[in-house]
């Protein structure tokens, strides 16, 4: 008797067929949907992916064919019988030509449709384990350096092997510190096209004039200061993955000109002639809510959509504390590593310190944290007092701080008033305290801030 769990469509614009196909292929035990359109036949896939579609090859408005080439699109590896009538073999063979797992011709044994259901949903399984084989060999490849067991990373990193073999464009969300960056990375290791560049921007760490030049390349005169001329990071990342961080600071014009690149694929430099075309996938990553910024109007909608995908959304530490002794483990040999000292344990205490903090600078707070205490720990033991020293002291009033310690405090309330006075503006922040936006979100970053924390929420 066959599997329930496998699931198989069938499409067909005689309703009379349909019912005695859903009958037959029910009554051996499989689960059946039927559609009678095309349209209707894509939006069930699309919400419930199948294992294996028979498809008539002649249905209303759209041939069998494209339907399949459509089903194929989303699904490359589904299996798709073709039903024919009598007499129709060589568009039969054309429909096995184009991918088609075979074919059956009408009116068919019912051995012989068990017969080639049963292959071919064989098939597809095998197609999943070598897929999940690929995924696994490409864990110890493009995973290496993600550290995580709890649920929540395993999931993610099956999304993320699953986004990977696709070309769509993927919105990477989570706190500051959670590890967008390195999933970013692993996503195009993880690709096919991992032989290719992987091209980084902070959109926040190029002056908003320039970011347009850098995007896309210029002529050489294409503006004042452009003495030779310059490839984009668009075409530097041609073929492979462009990665847009905290693509939430992207000035407004430039989401446009971004809409644009994305839906047609290619563009003209500055003061370029010739048009470019490129094959770029495309990562996005922001802390902040995206949908807010929507829908406070400082984010456009179209390109949301556009740029959101696949959505990975990373858990910040506090949601995985389980994973903290991993990481733990991970950055002391990193550092032991670095710092050309043995690698060290950690007292219980120490642990038990790291294990109620509540982490608001998650994954990057960690790897500081344990930095500072290998480069201070002189035993081989990493004892508690080394644990979030730096705040213990600051709680002794009285004494006379070092200079970077008072210097450090002074900067923290700097930028906390600062931003209390722009309403968490980070461009009005930067005007007021005349610095670049990308050093006031090095400082915020470095106080383990965020603009959010600054807004006005009425
Ligand atoms: N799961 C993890 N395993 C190992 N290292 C991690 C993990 N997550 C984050 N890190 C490390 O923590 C640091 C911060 O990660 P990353 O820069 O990717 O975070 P981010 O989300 O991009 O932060 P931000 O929003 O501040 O830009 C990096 O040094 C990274 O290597
Ligand atoms: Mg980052």
């Amino acid at each position: 008797m066959a599997d329930e769990n496998e699931n198989i469509l069938v499409v067909d614009d005689d309703k009379n067929m349909l019912e005695v196909l859903m009958l037959r292929i029910e009554g051996e035990g499989y689960k059946v949907s039927v559609a009678t359109e095309p349209e209707t036949a894509l939006k069930m896939a699309k919400d419930n992916p199948f294992d294996l579609a028979l498809v008539d090859l002649k249905i209303e408005r759209k041939s069998g064919i494209v339907l399949m080439r459509d089903l194929h699109a989303m699904f490359p590896e589904m299996p798709v019988i073709i039903l024919t009538a009598y007499g129709t073999i060589e568009t039969a063979v054309e429909a096995m030509k184009e991918g088609a797992y075979s074919y059956l011709t009408k009116p068919f044994d019912h051995r012989d449709l068990f017969l080639q259901i049963k292959n071919g949903l064989e098939k597809s399984s095998l197609s999943r384990e070598v897929r999940r084989l690929k995924a696994l060999i490409g864990e110890k490849y493009g995973f290496e350096n993600i550290i995580g067991k709890s649920k929540k990373m395993q999931a993610v990193m099956e999304q993320v092997s699953r986004a990977a073999e696709t070309d769509s464009n993927v919105y990477i969300y989570g706190e500051s510190g959670t590890g967008k960056e390195l999933v970013a990375k692993s996503l195009h290791l993880l690709s096919s096209r991992k032989n290719e560049s992987f091209v980084p921007i902070n959109c926040t760490a190029i002056p908003e004039g320039l970011l347009e030049a850098e995007l896309f390349g210029y002529e050489k005169g294409a503006f004042t200061g452009a003495v030779k001329a310059k490839k984009g990071f668009f075409e530097q990342a041609d073929k492979g993955s462009i990665f847009l961080d905290e693509i939430s600071e992207m000035p407004e014009p430039m989401q446009a000109k971004l809409l644009r690149v994305i839906q047609e694929r290619q563009f003209y430099p500055l003061g370029g002639q010739k048009l470019l075309k490129v094959d770029v996938r495309i990562i996005t990553a922001t802390n902040k809510d995206l949908k807010d910024e929507v829908k406070t109007g400082g984010f456009r909608e179209d390109l949301f959509y556009r740029i959101h995908v696949i959505p990975i959304s990373l858990p910040p530490l506090r949601e995985r504390k389980e994973d903290i002794p991993l990481l733990v483990d991970h950055f002391i040999k990193k550092f032991a590593k670095e710092m050309k000292k043995e690698t060290k344990k950690l007292s219980t205490v120490s642990l038990q310190k790291l294990l109620s903090h509540s982490w608001p600078g998650n994954v990057r707070e960690l790897e500081n944290t344990l930095e500072y205490a290998m480069a201070m720990s002189t035993q081989d033991m990493i004892t508690d007092d080394l644990i979030f020293q730096g705040e213990n002291k600051r709680t002794e009033k009285g004494k006379l701080k070092p200079l970077k310690e008072a210097r450090n405090e002074f900067e923290k309330e700097y930028i906390q008033n600062l931003l209390l006075l722009a309403g968490g503006n980070v461009s009005k922040s930067a005007r007021l305290a005349q610095k670049h936006r990308s050093d006031i979100y090095d400082l915020l970053k470095k106080h383990q801030m965020k603009p959010a924390d600054f807004k006005k929420t009425k």
